[in-house]
């Protein structure tokens, strides 16, 4: 059978791969987030289609990997995600502070003789999901970050706390789910001696990746993608470089189920973030003029198998579509827009969401260049999920990505 454009276009390449790289390199290895871009990947791309003082946008910012390796490679960078807990991080990671007012500021936190009024939050469950006397030091340890005057410094440590909030709480190491520890007995977490850790951790990191303020400017924007960016101008932008979520939020990477408890002790009393995500309610109808075919083939066979389902993945490319629609207006023309994409599977059926984007992109105007086909060397994505819904019944769901290059012809 002939091969389609798209394929013809897609190869293998090994040099994506980044397999001997320290992928948690300076401030990237900041805080965990769920399927990060590994940052040689940005960083080559970023390279490779915008020029220095050029302005680079990510829709899907996450954990700011972009911002980061734009204002690194002297581009601006604009970042816009809809989870509060990527904006603190992705802040956190972008903003230089001298090395002298981090250790003075740790030294004040971590200080035995000062007292501080504290009192613990009360959440939804909060003695589930933490042990009493944690409670009590996480609620003294966040009323001494507060108290710092400077925003900078006081969100640096929040990053750090949000860190030490995720490895003190009874969840399950290693999970991006909400799961609980099944012995509790032996989980008796230092919450102090935790966060020095990992302060100091990210103080080394972040002088390893600054020695003085960039000379470009990123931003971080809390939107929702599908809709206007604020203060975005029409045709600002030079290049589009993102990785949308895999699907809705329910089905493949939960952020909003990731971030909950951080954002909690942050002070978010509701975290709506799964359900306001790309596809987080399901289509009513199984009916679109989505402009994809293969959107249409692979809706079909999911019906037949389980209708809600088919609902749930339709309204994730529903939504995905709105993204690129909106964000259209704002590149260049001639500028290119870069997405990194993997291909999930749903009851057992592959979605080739590489050749979906081609055929959403080109109905908007964009001319397919190539799409690289990489493997994932990192373990630390949740490649596995369970194809049945039986719990521990996991089946390889990606280990390899695609790197889609479209250019804006009109
Ligand atoms: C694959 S992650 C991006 C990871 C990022 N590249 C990094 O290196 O950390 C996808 C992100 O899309 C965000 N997201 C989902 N729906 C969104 C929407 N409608 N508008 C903006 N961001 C959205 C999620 O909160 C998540 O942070």
């Amino acid at each position: 059978m002939a091969k389609s454009d798209t394929e013809v276009l897609k190869y293998r390449d090994e040099s994506y791969d980044f397999r001997d790289t320290d992928t948690s390199w300076g401030v990237h290895g900041i805080h965990p987030y769920p399927a990060m871009m590994v940052y040689p990947i940005a960083r080559r791309l970023i390279k490779e289609y915008s020029k220095e003082g050029g302005v680079v946008l990510d829709p899907f910012m996450g954990s700011g990997t972009v911002l980061v390796e734009s204002i690194l490679h002297s581009r601006n960078c604009i970042g816009a995600d809809l989870n509060p807990l990527a904006l603190l991080i992705a802040n956190a990671k972008k903003t230089y502070i001298p090395a002298k007012k981090l250790y003075d500021s740790i030294v004040k936190i971590l200080s035995k003789k000062e007292n501080f009024e504290y009192s613990a939050p009360d959440f939804f469950n909060i003695n589930f999901w933490f042990k009493e006397y944690v409670i009590d030091n996480l609620a003294r340890l966040k009323a001494k970050i507060s108290v710092i005057k400077d925003e900078d410094i006081k969100r640096f440590f929040l990053v750090a706390f949000s860190e030490t909030v995720r490895i003190c709480s009874n969840t399950r190491t290693g999970e991006f789910k909400l799961l609980r520890i099944k012995v509790l007995e032996k989980h008796n977490p230092n919450v102090f001696s935790t966060f020095e850790r990992i302060a100091s951790r990210n103080i080394k990191k972040l002088l390893e990746t600054y020695n003085h303020q960039p000379h470009t400017s990123a931003e971080a924007i809390e939107a929702d993608s599908r809709y206007d960016i604020p203060d975005l101008q029409p045709s600002a932008i030079d290049l589009v470089l993102t990785s949308p979520p895999y699907g809705d939020s329910k089905t493949t990477v939960a952020y909003g189920q990731f971030s909950r408890l951080s954002l909690q002790w942050l002070g978010n009393e509701e975290v709506t973030v799964d359900k306001d995500s790309l596809g987080g309610s399901p289509t009513e109808s199984l009916d679109t003029d989505i402009p994809s075919e293969t959107v249409r083939v692979i809706i079909g066979k999911i019906k037949e198998l389980d209708s809600k389902r088919a609902r749930q993945v339709l309204s994730f490319y529903i939504d995905l579509f709105a993204c690129f629609e909106n964000i259209k207006r704002y590149l260049k023309r001639g500028g290119y827009i870069c997405l990194v994409v993997g291909n999930r599977r749903v009851k057992r059926i592959t979605i080739p969401t590489d050749s979906i984007v081609v055929e959403l992109l080109n109905a908007l105007g964009y001319v397919h260049t190539k799409t690289i086909l990489r493997e994932i060397p990192s373990k630390r994505m949740p490649w596995a999920n369970s194809p049945t819904n039986i719990i521990g019944a996991k089946e390889k769901t990606m280990n390899e990505e695609n790197i889609i290059i479209m250019q804006k012809e009109s």
